[in-house]
C-alpha cells in the first residue's frame, strides 16, 4: 500500500523580482542581463563575470540609482545599456523594443535615444576643439539640421544647462570641472536621447558643484520628462535625487525599493552597512565596522551560495550552498537574502 504523501506546509515562496516586475510596464527592461569578459592565462581562459543575471524595470521618466562598492559592476551595466559594448545573456527593451538586436546602420540611427554621460569631462571632450563645434559634433554625426540650426541649438542648449554664450566659442581647458560636465551633458541632450545613464557623473567634482550637478539633473528630468539611470557608489548621491534605487554586489541586484523606503527598512545586510557607514562616516564609505572581514568574491570565481556569506554578519550554513533569489519583501520591495526576514530587526552587529 503507498504511504500517504504528507501535504506541504511550506510557507508559500514569495514570487521573485522578474515575475512580479513582469506585469508592470516598463520603459527600460533589463531581463537577465550577463557581461562575461574572458580572463586569458597561458593554462586557458575563465569567465570575468562582471554582471551575472541583472533584473530591473525602469518607468518612464523615473530616475533609477544604482549603487555599490567599486568593482560591483556598475559601469559595466552602464555600458551595456548604451550599447558600448555586447551583453553575454539577457534582454533589454526599451520603449517595448528590443534594444540589444539593431546593429550596424539601425544601430547608428537608434543610438541618440540612449546616451551616457560618465565621471570626467575632461576625458569626453577633445582639448583643441571649441565647446561649440564639440556640442555640435553628435548632431553632424547624425545629419540632424544645418550648420546654422546646430548653432542655434547648441545657444539654446548652453543658456538650458545654464552656461552663457561665450562658452561657444572657449576651449575645454578655459572652463572647470563642472562647467564641462554642464556641456557633456548639454551634448547628449541635443541628440534627444530618451534614456539617460549617468556613471558617477559628479565624482571627479567639488562638493559644490555635486550638488548643482544632481539639481541641474533633477531640472531636465522634470522639463524633458527623462528616464535616467544614476550610477553611483555614494550613497547619498542617489538618496538625493533618484525615486528608487538598485543595490548592486558582486555583479548582481541584492535590493531593489523605493529611495525612502529603502533607507527607512533596508532589509539586505549589505544595504545596512552601505546605509550604516555612509551616516556614520560622511567624508567616505568605511564598511569594515559593520562586515566580517571576508573578501568581496573575485569575478573570476564566484561561489555556488550568496555572494556575500563571506561578509555577511548573519550567514547561515544554508547561505553558502544555493544562491538566493531576489524576492518579494514588500509591495515594491526586492531582496536576495534567505534570512532578510529573521536579521531585519536586528541591530547591526559589531564586526567579528
Ligand atoms: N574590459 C574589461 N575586461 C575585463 N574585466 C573587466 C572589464 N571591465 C570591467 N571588468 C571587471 O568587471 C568588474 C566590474 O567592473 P565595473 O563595471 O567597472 O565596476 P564598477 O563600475 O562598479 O566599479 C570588475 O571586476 C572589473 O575588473
Ligand atoms: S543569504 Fe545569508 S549570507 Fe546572504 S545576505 Fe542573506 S543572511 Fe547573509
Ligand atoms: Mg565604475
Amino acid at each position: 500500500m503507498m504511504k500517504a504523501t504528507i501535504p506541504s506546509i511550506a510557507r508559500r515562496a514569495a514570487p521573485d523580482y522578474a515575475e512580479t516586475s513582469r506585469r508592470d510596464p516598463a520603459f527600460l527592461s533589463v531581463d537577465g542581463l550577463c557581461k562575461y569578459y574572458t580572463w586569458r592565462s597561458f593554462g586557458g581562459s575563465r569567465p570575468i563575470k562582471s554582471l551575472d543575471g541583472v533584473t530591473l524595470r525602469v518607468a518612464k521618466g523615473e530616475i533609477m540609482g544604482i549603487v555599490g562598492e567599486s568593482g560591483c559592476g556598475k559601469s559595466t551595466l552602464a555600458k551595456v545599456v548604451t550599447r558600448l559594448t555586447s551583453a553575454t545573456a539577457g534582454q533589454i527593451t526599451l520603449d517595448g523594443e528590443d534594444w540589444l538586436a539593431p546593429r550596424g546602420e539601425a544601430l547608428r540611427r537608434r543610438r541618440p535615444q540612449v546616451q551616457l554621460v560618465f565621471q570626467d569631462p575632461h576625458g569626453a571632450l577633445d582639448p583643441r576643439m571649441t565647446i561649440g563645434t564639440a556640442m555640435a559634433a553628435p548632431m553632424a554625426a547624425h545629419g540632424i539640421g544645418t550648420p546654422a540650426d546646430r548653432r542655434d541649438r547648441v545657444l539654446a542648449m548652453l543658456a538650458e544647462v545654464g552656461l552663457d554664450e561665450s562658452f561657444h566659442d572657449r576651449l575645454p581647458a578655459q572652463c572647470s570641472g563642472g562647467q564641462l560636465q554642464r556641456v557633456v551633458i548639454g551634448r547628449a541632450l541635443l541628440l534627444e536621447p530618451q534614456l539617460l545613464v549617468c556613471d558617477e557623473p559628479t565624482s571627479a567634482l567639488d562638493a559644490s558643484m555635486r550638488t548643482q550637478i544632481l539639481n541641474l539633473l533633477m531640472d531636465l528630468r522634470a522639463r524633458r520628462g527623462l528616464t535616467m539611470l544614476m550610477i553611483s557608489h555614494d550613497l547619498r548621491v542617489v538618496r538625493y535625487m533618484c525615486d528608487r534605487i538598485a543595490v548592486m554586489y558582486a555583479g548582481q541586484v541584492v535590493e531593489l525599493a523605493d529611495r525612502d523606503h529603502l533607507f527607512d527598512h533596508p532589509a539586505h545586510p549589505y544595504t545596512r552597512a552601505l546605509i550604516a557607514s555612509s551616516l556614520l562616516e560622511p567624508g567616505g564609505i568605511d564598511l569594515s565596522r559593520h562586515l566580517r572581514e571576508g573578501e568581496v568574491p573575485s569575478p573570476l570565481a564566484m561561489p555556488e551560495g550568496c555572494r556575500f556569506a563571506s561578509r555577511c554578519p548573519y550567514a547561515q550554513p544554508d547561505c553558502t550552498a544555493l544562491e538566493p533569489a531576489l524576492k518579494q519583501a514588500g509591495s515594491r520591495h526586492f531582496v536576495r537574502c534567505r534570512h532578510w526576514n529573521t536579521h531585519a530587526a536586528a541591530t547591526m552587529p559589531p564586526r567579528g
